[in-house]
């Protein structure tokens, strides 16, 4: 069985001497919890300046969905990049682009027909859903979640209720957004016990919210992600967004599905969205879409994208060689990679709800497929968070070379790729479970 080889002590010295040159040339604004350096990696396995190899449960951020570089991926892109690098899909056509528009498409569930609009990143599906939302119904407000991520520009920004960090300094940001509480079931905001809730979180929207500050006629779209990300890999009661988006349409509001980490056949199907049998009427697409080439898209019901030439529109995005490496994605994702991320994903479930039975500090283990969060705490019964021991956590497991993210104030995040195997999680695991000793001792 493949496991991590660590050579030297870390960061060895090649990559030291990388880290103290980025340190004077690039931007300080970047989180780095530990000093990995990826020199090279394929499938789950990364390989730093000074050869030592590590497991990857991250995938580069829940973006390298069929691993690093897959030979599929990787013959897409040269095949591409010989016939046309770049031509703008907002001046020109070309196949690529037009090809994954119809394939994605087809993916938005429901049966009307859907368009698709193409940029770089999550921030920019959002922001061109943003901007949709607002020349579709002409309204100026919005609602979004706190704990929510969007993204980073300044109208993604807005929506995000992640960390004040993120925010702090950048004000005035977009008017007109109101945050309300996600439904999180270990941590309700309104005090109910778990799975005994009636939703209130959506009855708070109408009862309180649209009777007291917000008038929903003038609100253009909810955003919502359909499983929260960043703030903690959080899976909603099962009704939530049937709930959710019964009130927004009651009063003519978009439901917005910001897909950009859990999409792409992560949690088992292509999105999370369909777990919860919910049609929506725009959806983020990013992260996982292209294996690592930079992409976003934003799908919406044709009815609904009906702005107008010039009205939005992007000189880089839907580039042809993204385009390319995210149609070899969607054919690996519906040829079994999805299955594998069911699959696997109930493996890892299992595993660490194993290990929950004997360390009293994994709080919670929740997600879909392969989006799981397990949230660290000092007592079970307080559910005091464990930030620092989360912190300690991910280092821990970067010194034995399994490359772990954090999410949420004190929640560890597990995103490997699609095509981990059933060795890879049990590796995984083990190492996971003995850092897990390590913190908690
Ligand atoms: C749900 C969600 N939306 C949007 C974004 C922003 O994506 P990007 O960093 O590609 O702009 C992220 C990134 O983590 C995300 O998780």
């Amino acid at each position: 069985m493949r496991a991590p080889v660590i050579r030297t002590p870390l960061p060895g010295p090649r990559a030291a001497a990388l880290i103290e040159l980025d340190s004077r040339y690039v931007s300080p604004s970047y989180t780095r919890v530990y000093p990995l350096v990826a020199q090279r990696a394929e499938g789950l396995w990364v390989t730093d300046p000074d050869g030592n190899t590590f497991l990857d449960f991250t995938a580069g951020i829940a973006v390298c969905s069929t691993g690093h570089c897959h030979p599929r991926v990787v013959q897409a892109i040269v095949d591409q990049a010989h016939e046309l690098l770049h031509m703008s899909g907002t001046d020109f056509y070309y196949t690529p682009q037009i090809a994954l528009a119809e394939r994605l498409a087809r993916l938005m569930p429901g049966d009307a027909p859907a368009k698709v609009f193409f940029g770089n990143s999550g921030a920019e599906a959002v922001e061109a859903a943003f901007k949709l939302a607002r020349w579709h119904t002409r309204r100026d407000l919005n609602i979004a979640f706190f704990g929510a991520f969007h993204g980073r520009t300044m109208g993604a920004l807005s929506l995000t209720a992640s960390k004040t960090i993120q925010k702090r300094y950048y004000s005035p940001l977009v008017p007109g957004i109101t945050h309300v509480p996600y439904p999180n079931c270990y941590r309700c905001p309104f005090g109910h016990c778990e799975k005994k809730c009636g939703i209130e979180c959506v009855d708070w929207m109408e009862n309180v919210l649209f009777r007291t500050s917000v008038p929903p006629e003038e609100v253009a779209a909810i955003f919502v992600e359909p499983i929260q990300g960043e703030g903690g890999y959080i899976v909603p009661p099962p009704e939530f967004h049937r709930e959710l988006i019964k009130l927004a349409h009651r009063y003519g509001i978009l439901f917005v599905a910001d897909e950009v980490q859990s999409g792409m056949g992560r949690t088992g199907r292509m999105l999370a969205l369909e777990h919860f049998g919910v049609v929506p009427d725009v959806v983020a697409l990013a992260k996982g879409i292209a294996s690592g080439m930079p992409l976003g898209a934003m799908i919406a019901r044709a009815d609904i994208m009906d702005w107008e030439a010039g009205s939005h529109a992007s000189t880089f995005g839907g580039n042809p060689v993204s385009c390319a490496a995210a149609l070899a994605t969607l054919d690996l994702l519906e040829e079994g990679l999805m299955q594998n991320a069911s699959d696997r994903g109930r493996q890892l479930m299992e595993g660490l709800q194993r290990m929950q039975l004997t360390h009293e500090c994994l709080g919670d283990v929740r997600g879909l497929g392969l989006m799981i969060g397990v949230e660290l705490v000092k007592d079970r019964e307080t559910r005091e968070r464990a930030v620092d021991w989360r912190n300690r956590l991910v280092r821990a497991a970067f010194k034995r070379g399994l490359l772990l993210l954090g999410c949420g104030e004190n929640s560890i995040r597990f995103c490997p790729a699609l095509t981990i195997s059933p060795q890879e999680v049990e590796v995984g695991l083990s190492i996971f479970e003995e850092c897990v000793r390590e913190v908690n001792h």
